[in-house]
């Protein structure tokens, strides 16, 4: 049986429709919200996201307040731009592009930012009340994948949910939305013994490893649901995923495609924190 193509892009597109309506509601009551995106150096890869997260501002109406800081910026300017944009009434959300070049230490960054207006869900007291099951803003890639995850149909509770990666922004986050959701989870990393073996039992897989096509396609297990983080030039120099699409597609439920999956979600997902921040700005 052929998996369903999960349509990230599609779906991205239709929850930016809804925000751009409620966006034009916010702005007729004088009220309109306000995303700064900072990114520091020439990361070619850190360039296309902030570019489509600013563009995808101006499609919904939003404000977007771009800083393009150069490499040689230092901790100290980058602590004084945060300051001033904790300040900035204007601003609902602060989003500063990860990796930060060599020098300058992201977890003093992320503290700093103010964590009503961290529409990332990266500062520790946001992290703390999404372990806790009391969100103030969900990461926006984990966010994404379980809205993916909705529109497979795939009933979570009980299921054994299996993530590779544990990274801050993905994995450990995603783990823990699961688990809310009461599926059993396994999260795997570098280390993890057999993961062919755990990956087989698996009804629903997220691959967030950073590697191309790592997971193959005779892992995955009948009518698996397999949401793909990935976003990895092949030697071949093509864009694919961590799951080897083809084979995994011929054995999943529903699969996400690389790109057009998880991508567009977590842009999606980041401007409907930004308007949650401004809903909360717009009732104080
Ligand atoms: N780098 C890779 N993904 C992300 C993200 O979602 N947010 C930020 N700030 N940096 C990233």
């Amino acid at each position: 049986m052929a998996a369903t193509i999960l349509d990230g892009k599609g779906l991205a597109q239709r929850i930016r429709t809804g925000l751009a309506t409620e966006a034009a509601a916010l702005v007729a009551g004088g009220v309109q919200p306000g995303l700064a995106v900072v990114l520091v150096g020439q990361d070619p890869a850190s360039q296309v996201y902030v570019r489509s997260k600013t563009r995808a501002c101006a499609e919904v109406g939003f404000r977007a307040f771009d800083y393009h800081l150069d490499a040689a910026t230092t901790e100290a300017d980058l602590l004084d731009l945060v300051a001033r944009l904790n300040a900035d009434a204007a601003v609902d959300g602060i989003l500063v592009q990860l990796p930060l070049p060599p020098g300058i230490d992201s977890r003093r960054i992320l503290l700093a930012i103010d964590p009503a207006k961290d529409v990332d869900g990266f500062h520790p007291d946001n992290l703390g009340r999404l372990l806790m099951g009391e969100p103030r803003f969900v990461p926006c890639t984990p966010f994404g994948i379980m809205k993916l995850i909705a529109e497979a149909g795939t009933q979570l509770a009980g299921a054994h949910a299996v993530v590779i990666g544990r990274s801050n922004i993905v994995g450990k986050p995603v783990a823990v939305l699961l688990t809310a959701a009461d599926a059993t989870v396994t999260l795997c990393h570098s280390k993890t013994r057999d993961l062919p073996a755990i990956i087989r039992s698996a009804d629903v897989v997220v691959a967030a490893i950073g590697r191309a096509e790592f997971v193959r396609g005779a892992w995955i297990n009948d009518g698996a649901t397999v949401i793909d983080v990935g976003m990895n030039r092949s030697p071949a120099g093509k864009l694919v995923g961590d799951v080897e699409f083809s084979a995994a597609a011929a054995r999943a439920g529903a699969i996400t495609p690389v790109p057009g999956g998880v991508g567009p979600m977590t842009i999606a997902m980041l401007l409907a924190n930004t308007l949650e921040s401004t809903r909360r700005r717009a009732r104080r």
